[in-house]
């Protein structure tokens, strides 16, 4: 089984340089491993909590997903979406709030910092803070858990958010799971090789600090401006520069091969100027950007293009979310009304009746035929594509009870897709391939 890798990118800005090496740079190299299945989405629904400027959110959204597709995103390989397209994260996100203490989000740093800062300036505890922004971790964990990702690569600031992720799922299995876990427990993914970049004036480079090199903005003329703004000593040219202590040079490093960074040190330590630095610096972050703002500016002049890939994207994304929330509606007890057994029948024999799992036939909203498989206590394992004839559906059935599962089913990037006669029935989460297969042998034996 691959590992899910699972990551977003909040909408509330563009990215600069920091974000690109930081975070949008190694994400797009993981992608491309063997064994990994990579979902990164733009989380749209966070980006609100932080600004109310509709302007904003729609531009960033545009920018941000244009930046990935032109740094090398391939939405063939990884899911690529955008949060506020897939429904059953706010759906997951009110379930997890019903079963989250509140206690747990009072400790949470975001919150709390806000809280302190409150009361620093004298003012109420919780003046200026908004539902979305305390329960944010919430939201956030219905968007690991929603995919059951195995690994979430984030900043050491996101680990606190992790762990709340984890409490929360093991709660919900622990409430609702009945012993087969719902939900993945989400492991953090902290990668200290990757480069945080240090900004103008030698900080983290960060938007709060003011200090940032533009990543596509105001093309090659923009990228040289911020560069030649770097903050450097008044050592001149031809004394030896202190290379350790020199932001340039981590800025350097970060784009350049092992062997031509030892090169540029050598010469900085031989007395090589400053401006000379720069320029070299400037030539060497081009040579990597230029094609990519290329792509991205072609991009930004066809937003139709992106918007096709992001809802492509969303339609993958919910072949895993939309069976997983039939199964999550059905543990909370959010069943049809058909499956409501109530207690006092359960205990009055017709025990090995009940038991089996059984596939359910009805007509869709647009009068198709269509059928679920659901297990014995009603969780849906599979949901069929429509049938325009009943006897179509009837005989789809028939096969998928008699013929191994094997023969019928082909599996990729975690999806299962069961096809008869060449003909596509269902697609699913590839995890729930077993119980699939167990519900078949039980209903074999019936
Ligand atoms: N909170 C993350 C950040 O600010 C963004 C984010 C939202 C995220 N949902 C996520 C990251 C889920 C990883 C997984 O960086």
């Amino acid at each position: 089984m691959n590992t899910r890798v699972l990551t977003g990118i909040t909408t509330s800005g563009t990215p600069h340089l920091g974000n690109y090496a930081g975070a949008i740079r190694p994400s797009i190299q993981a992608s491309k491993l063997p064994g990994v299945d990579a979902f990164y989405f733009m989380a749209d629904y966070h980006a609100l909590i932080k600004c109310d400027d509709p302007q904003r959110i729609a531009r960033s959204r545009l920018e941000i997903a244009a930046t990935w597709i032109a740094a090398g995103l391939d939405p063939d390989v990884v899911t690529f979406y955008r949060q506020s397209d897939i429904p059953e994260i706010p759906e997951l996100c009110w379930m997890l709030t019903c079963v989250t203490a509140k206690g747990l989000m009072n400790r949470a740093h975001a919150y709390k910092a806000a809280v302190d800062q409150n009361v620093a300036r004298q003012q109420e505890a919780d003046d200026g803070i908004t539902m979305g922004l305390f329960s944010y971790p919430v939201l956030m964990a219905a968007d690991i858990l929603m995919f059951n990702a195995n690994k979430v690569p984030v900043g050491r600031d996101q680990i606190q958010h992790l762990e709340m992720a984890r409490d929360i799922a093991q709660r919900f299995n622990h409430l609702y799971g009945q012993g087969d876990d719902l939900f993945v427990l989400p492991e953090v993914q902290i990668d200290d090789e990757v480069a945080t970049l240090p900004g103008l004036d030698g900080r983290k480079m960060s938007k709060s600090y003011d200090n940032t090199i533009p990543l596509f903005e105001g093309g090659a003329k923009g990228l040289r401006a911020a560069v030649m703004r770097i903050v450097t000593d008044s050592r001149q040219p031809g004394e030896p520069k202190d290379v350790e202590s020199s932001h340039l040079y981590t800025l350097y490093r970060a784009f350049a091969a092992p062997q031509t960074s030892a090169q540029f040190r050598k010469s900085l330590e031989e007395g090589m100027g400053w401006g000379e630095a720069k320029e070299q610096l400037c030539a060497t972050i081009e040579a990597e950007l230029a094609p990519m703002r290329e792509r991205y500016a072609e991009l930004i002049e066809r937003p139709d293009r992106i918007e096709d890939i992001l809802q492509a994207g969303a339609v993958k994304a919910r072949r895993l979310s939309q069976p997983l929330m039939e199964r999550l509606r059905a543990a909370v007890g959010l069943r049809s009304v058909t499956v409501c057994v109530p207690d006092d029948h359960k205990s009055a024999g017709k025990k090995s009746k009940e038991k089996s799992a059984r596939f359910v036939s009805f007509r869709d909203d647009a009068g198709q035929f269509r059928f679920r498989l659901l297990t014995a206590d009603g969780q849906e394992l599979l949901l069929s594509e429509s049938f325009s004839d009943p006897k179509a559906a009837g005989q789809a059935m028939g096969r998928l009870k008699s013929q191994p599962l094997e023969s019928l089913t082909s599996e990729a990037q975690g999806v299962a897709s069961v096809r008869i006669d060449g003909v596509l029935v269902s697609q699913f989460d590839a995890a729930l391939l077993p119980q699939l297969r167990e519900a078949i042998a039980q209903m074999a034996q019936d």
